[in-house]
């Protein structure tokens, strides 16, 4: 026998008939009952709007809903007429309902509004809202609106380790692994990956084009809303390519997959364009949707040397750009994405290729207004001497990188790839402010229960 669901209500709204006779299930969101009628409105998560459960006075009548509270689940059965409340086409003229698992009066979703940060200590409840059940259908198309860009122009998807060997981006961030009596595991130091960029460059060194998407950790201790301990990365990796193709990449991807999401979820894109962050839509379309502005490092640094702007970290050659200074680029410089390329060598991975001033590598951050960067990446080093006096130069061991330095002696190419934050994305689509209210379950320092 085959998987015969109930159906969803979003499947059963689309193409309902008046005086369809159907059965529905879901949890109850909202309870109004009045002498003469009373209503039930119920969601399964399918979509935004919920279905209305009528109970009119010349049928099963107000009482059938009062015993039914706020929280449970529930399956009803009944037809579908025309609604009389705005925002809807049908409602439920409900014949029976059944109470599948009743709600008690401490379900601590009773009241309409509640704040973020109190929806955080309920994540097992918290996708039973609306804002977050935008939030996770958002999450779930964007994921898909991933696979298909890279599944239609022929990338093929590798699974790179969770359980990782080196630390990739030499950024100190590891989490390590141990038994319980804290002795390594794998009889060697191991950690959880920090990014699967150096595994899957071998991948690239077979099939040409390829990206990994899973989940990455850092053991970072900045507490900030855009910083997570476990989240999730896309990285391409493209071979016979250098930073302009990467570029070109980075800027197609972003655009259909922003377009995607807007076209799929578009009751989900207008309730965060309208609840959380006003016109957030229209921005974020508008600016996808026209070429992206580059400027080099040294462009940025003079631009924000010259802006007359007080920043909090120190601006010039050789400084880091702080996220103060990538917000002030994208959101009031550029008013939209910008990459940033040609970054001093001594602030990035070793990994990154030696441009020809020897001072720079062709590297590249792409910054979005309000987050500052979502994408890291790079023309990776593919000379063999090249790579091999980095190493040495950072006082970094050899030993470990054998294999990735044997992809350098046999048939190398020049390939290049970037990481896009798949959190920091979801951010920037739906104007959601802190990180830990786009993940499902969050990690970062002081929080891993559920
Ligand atoms: O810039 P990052 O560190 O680049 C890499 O890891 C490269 N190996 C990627 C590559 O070239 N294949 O990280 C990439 C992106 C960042 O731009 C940011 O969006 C996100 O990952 N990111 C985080 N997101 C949430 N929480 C954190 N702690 C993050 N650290 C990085
Ligand atoms: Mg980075």
């Amino acid at each position: 026998m085959s998987y015969r669901p109930r159906i969803p209500l979003a499947t059963l709204l689309s193409d309902a008939v008046e005086g369809q006779a159907v059965t529905v299930s879901g949890w109850v969101r909202n309870k109004r009952v009045s002498k003469n009628v009373g209503f039930l409105e119920i969601n399964d998560g399918s979509q935004l709007a919920g279905l209305q459960l009528v109970f009119p006075a010349d049928g099963i009548g107000p009482a059938a809903a009062e015993g039914v509270d706020k929280g449970a689940s529930v399956r009803a059965t009944g037809t579908l007429v025309p609604s009389k409340g705005k925002g809807q086409a049908f409602e439920l003229r409900t014949e029976t309902i059944e109470v599948i698992g009743a709600c008690p009066e401490d379900y601590p979703l009773q009241t309409k509004r509640h704040s973020m940060e109190f929806l955080r200590e309920k994540a097992h409840l918290r996708p039973r809202t609306r804002t977050f059940s935008a939030v996770f259908r958002v999450r779930n198309a964007l994921a898909m609106a991933i696979h298909e860009f890279f599944q239609a122009r022929g990338f093929l998807w590798v699974h790179t380790p969770i359980i990782a060997a080196s630390d990739c981006e030499g950024a100190g961030e590891l989490f390590r692994i141990t038994d319980l009596e804290g002795k390594d595991f794998f009889g060697a130091e191991s950690f959880l990956t920090v990014s699967g960029q150096l595994n899957v460059e071998t991948y690239a060194s077979a099939y040409t084009d390829v990206y990994t998407f899973g989940p990455t950790f850092r053991a970072e201790k900045s507490n900030t809303p855009r910083h997570a301990s476990e989240f999730w990365m896309v990285e391409p990796e493209i071979a016979f390519a250098d930073l302009d193709d990467l570029l070109a990449l980075a800027e197609d991807f972003v655009r259909e997959v922003a377009n995607s999401v807007h076209s799929r979820c578009a009751e989900d894109m207008a309730f965060f364009d309208q609840w959380v962050d006003k016109g957030v839509l229209g921005r974020v379309s508008e600016t996808v949707n026209k070429p992206f502005a580059r400027m080099t490092y040294t462009e940025a640094m003079k631009i924000l040397e010259t802006s007359g702007r007080k920043f909090e970290y120190r601006v010039g050659w050789g400084q880091d750009l702080q996220t103060e200074h990538e917000r002030f680029l994208a959101e009031e410089y550029i008013k939209g994405p910008v990459f940033v390329t040609d970054y001093p060598k001594d602030k990035k991975a070793f990994y990154m290729r030696l441009s020809d001033d020897e001072r720079t590598v062709a590297a590249t951050d792409l910054l979005v207004p309000r987050l500052g960067e979502i994408i890291g990446g790079s023309q990776r080093e593919e000379r063999l001497d090249v790579l091999e006096s980095e190493l040495d130069r950072r006082g970094m061991d050899r030993a470990p990188y054998w294999w990735y330095s044997e992809l350098r002696r046999y048939g190398t190419t020049p390939h290049a790839g970037f990481g896009l934050g798949f959190e920091r994305m979801l951010m920037y689509l739906t104007g959601i402010t802190n990180i830990r209210d786009v993940i499902p379950f969050p990690r970062a320092p002081g929080q891993a229960d559920f």
